[in-house]
């Protein structure tokens, strides 16, 4: 069965669940300028906090005055592990300071005092989503080479303030959605970057991740140099892309499309450029500010470890110009958001990722956002259950039948947060049912749903639950 020591968890970010926005020193990070949103309405970014909006980010959950009621019941589910994120504007509240604010610092010191109390271990993202608007606005935010500086400050001094508490930490979360420049919250939350008309942005997005890659190397080898012990992982979106065909035109589609996410990988864990990438920058003559010294410090950084989440897959259609379309596959159901939902292809990705890279993996966030319903304070949650089961199922066979070498699991999300795409917390995840009108009125509003017992259970008897499920019968 599963290696005891297995990290069972669950996932969360700071800008999602903390709230405080303004509290102890705490500066305005690029999440606090987004406008709620929902399934049909987009965010808004604004130019600032504007008098009138409403920012769903800036309550949250109130996790910051609430984090030991919630890490409590975390601990009733037996979690091992907790994967959280710093805020950096907590840190620095502006990004370019030269001291940190030690309130925002003593904040962690206690969360982290307080999930080891009950034997969990934090997993901590130091960039999930939220950088100080102050970089973005000042500097021209992951544009400018200046941002290294700003990063390794932030993670140096977290590094060597959390070394006794903390062992498992990433990067820069899902930082391989940079490629995808359609969308513009992703350049924004990742990087504080909003592409001018008329920029080159495929040449910008490629320079922001070369500046990120130098800096997550940096980080890496720092805090190394602080305690050896450190595990430093990179954190990727690795939703894998299926051929919508079995025409080869479509599987060469696919292998493309899967390239651009792998870009990413490969350096952060290889050390190097792929072959590919430089192909694509001499075709489409993109120049970079990058030196020979930086592909020296990318060499030496390369990860511990793979963190990577995985929600759903899509298949890629070639079209007449050599590039593919994105269009969801008929065999898979959707959520009511739309995402595909495919067990399956988490088995799947385990193995190519682990045949690629031959390194230890966590998935450190999977999981179905749905509409729940309050019944008599209870929420039954059999829909997500199944998804999670399923999910657990196929991450089990990856395991125990496939060799994979997986370090633990942790769902998104631990407990119902502010959804980053849609910012709302009606697009519920948690274990944990949020009442937000209770928790604003300063109550105690926070419900264990069905899932919160099943997966207790999960826990509990380290997946040995579902071994039938999985197929093994002798243990
Ligand atoms: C991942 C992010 O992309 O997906 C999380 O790391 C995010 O921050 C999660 O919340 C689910 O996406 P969404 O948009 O439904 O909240």
């Amino acid at each position: 069965m599963l290696n005891k020591n297995f990290l069972w968890g669950g996932a969360t970010a700071a800008n999602q669940m903390e709230g405080a926005w303004n509290v102890d020193g705490k500066g305005i990070s690029v999440a606090d300028v987004m406008t709620k949103g929902s399934v049909s309405q987009p965010r808004q970014i604004t130019d600032g906090v504007r008098a009138g909006e409403e920012y769903p980010n800036h309550f949250a959950i109130d996790f910051y005055h609430n984090y030991k009621e919630i890490i409590k019941l975390m601990a009733q589910m037996h979690f091992k592990c907790f994967r959280m994120s710093i805020a950096w504007t907590r840190i620095f509240p502006k990004g370019d300071e030269k001291e940190p604010n030690e309130a925002g610092l003593k904040f962690y010191d206690n969360l982290f005092d307080e999930l080891l109390k009950y034997g969990i271990q934090p997993v901590v993202t130091l960039n999930h989503f939220e950088m100080p608007f102050y970089l973005s606005t000042k500097y021209g935010g992951w544009r400018n080479r200046e941002m290294i500086t700003f990063f390794m400050n932030f993670a140096k001094v977290c590094f060597k303030r959390y070394a006794g508490k903390v062992k498992y930490w990433m990067t820069f979360n899902e930082i391989n959605n940079l490629i995808d420049t359609d969308n513009p919250f992703n350049a924004w939350t990742g990087a504080g970057v909003l592409y001018q008309d008329g920029e080159n942005i495929e040449q910008t997005m490629y320079q922001i991740c070369h500046y990120q890659f130098v800096a997550s190397a940096l980080a890496v080898k720092a805090a190394k140099q602080i305690d050896p012990e450190l595990q430093i992982g990179c954190m990727l979106h690795f939703g894998p892309i299926y051929p919508h065909s079995c025409q080869p035109e479509d599987l060469m589609a696919s292998v493309k499309a899967m390239d651009r996410r792998f870009f990413f990988s490969d350096v952060q864990v290889r050390g190097t450029y792929p072959a590919a990438v430089n192909k694509i920058w001499q075709r489409d003559k993109i120049q970079l500010d990058l030196t020979d010294e930086d592909l020296l410090i990318i060499k030496g950084g390369a990860v511990d470890f793979i963190g990577f989440s995985y929600y759903k897959s899509t298949t890629a259609q070639a079209d007449q110009d050599g590039d593919f379309l994105e269009l969801p596959n008929p065999y898979v159901p959707k959520s009511d958001w739309g995402w595909a939902i495919d067990p399956v292809g988490l088995r799947y990705i385990l193995n190519l990722v682990s045949q690629r890279y031959n390194k230890p993996l966590f998935i450190v966030e999977n999981g179905f956002g749905a509409f729940d319903k309050l019944e008599d304070n209870k929420i039954n949650d059999d829909y997500r259950i199944k998804y999670l089961e399923n999910h657990v199922v196929e991450m089990m066979k990856s395991i125990e039948l496939d060799g994979v070498k997986v370090l633990g699991y942790t769902p998104w999300s631990a407990i119902d947060l502010i959804s980053a795409s849609t910012g709302e917390i009606e697009k519920r995840y948690g274990f944990i049912y949020v009442d937000i009108t209770k928790v604003r009125q300063g109550k105690s509003g926070f419900i264990p749903k069905s899932s919160f017992n099943w997966y207790q259970n999960v826990i509990r008897t380290n997946g040995a639950c579902l071994k039938d499920k999985v197929g093994l019968t002798n243990e």
